[in-house]
């Protein structure tokens, strides 16, 4: 399973977002998405989720279209994703947030459920045990009746990720996972998405943290105006000349990348308490 970006291309109007990048992504790993504000990291994401359609190229999971598939297509193939901004459904419970995307894989049940209550009894059972499950990944199982919306800020970030997971998808697109969150919970998340690295699912992280995405990413691709600037381990990009051009515009240690990347987390935590 092979998750593929031929020649893809995104225009917005004038705005040549995405301009002709190829790209594999193997399953087993954590694939990183890293390059400065307005690289076109969403973007990629937008269209392999089918939020946006694809100007020109295409998008392929195992040799199958996805970007001529509808959006509920693409996620019933297994893609699943969160979001830059948090997305969650803040006046359900938290169990609720997953209990509504859960997909059974019995779905031709649905009948059957109608006409036999004890069928649909105990499917609502197994859902529920898959969610509770699900919560109990991220440490939320103690929030499962709250309100989402009334979670600190850091918990709904891990809910997001959390409803993400809650289909078992082959390939989780994550947009800024630890946008806003502080030191701690960047680790706490690390660590959380490490033991989700399984070797059937491909995962890929757009992301500023540094730190987050040198210790957990197998493969970095690195964006730049669009286009895909370099790909390699942590430790390539780290080396790379061309990456500390794109991001500082000269030539500098990781140091100053860091730093560069701790002024981006920054401006987005002072964002996110706004948002609270
Ligand atoms: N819906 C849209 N309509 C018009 N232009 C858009 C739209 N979404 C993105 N763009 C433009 O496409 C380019 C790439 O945007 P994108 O959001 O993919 O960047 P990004 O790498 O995710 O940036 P950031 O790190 O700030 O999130 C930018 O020039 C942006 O202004
Ligand atoms: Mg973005």
């Amino acid at each position: 399973m092979t998750l593929t970006f031929d020649r893809l291309r995104k225009q917005y109007g004038q705005v040549v977002a995405i301009d002709d990048v190829t790209a594999s992504f193997a399953p087993g790993l954590i694939h990183g998405v890293i390059g400065p504000n307005g690289a076109g990291k969403s973007t990629l994401i937008n269209m392999t989720a089918g939020s946006y359609s694809v100007s020109a190229g295409s998008i392929a999971l195992d040799g199958k279209r996805l970007d001529t598939l509808k959006k509920y297509q693409i996620a019933n193939s297994g893609v699943a994703r969160t979001y830059q901004n948090i997305r969650l459904f803040d006046q359900m419970t938290v169990l609720e947030n997953l209990e509504v995307c859960f997909y059974p894989a019995d779905v031709g049940g649905t009948l059957k459920e109608v006409m036999w209550p004890p069928y649909a009894a105990a499917r609502r059972e197994r859902r529920r045990e898959k969610c509770m499950e699900t919560l109990r990944l991220f440490d939320l199982q103690g929030y499962a009746q709250a309100e989402a919306g009334s979670l600190p800020y850091g918990r709904q970030r891990m809910l997001e990720i959390a409803r993400a997971l809650v289909c078992d998808p082959r390939v989780l697109l994550l947009d800024e996972p630890a946008a806003g969150l502080n030191h701690h919970e960047t680790a706490e998340l690390t660590a959380r998405l490490a033991a989700q690295r399984l070797p059937d699912r491909i995962t890929i992280i757009v992301e500023h943290d540094m730190d987050l995405v040198m210790s957990l990413c197998d493969n970095i691709i690195v964006m730049h105006h669009g286009k895909l600037l370099f790909q390699g381990t942590p430790a390539e990009v780290q080396a790379s000349p061309d990456v500390q051009l794109a991001y500082l515009g000269t030539a500098n240690d990781i140091d100053d990348i860091r730093a560069a990347a701790q002024d981006r987390r920054a401006q987005l935590g002072i964002r996110a308490r706004r948002r609270s």
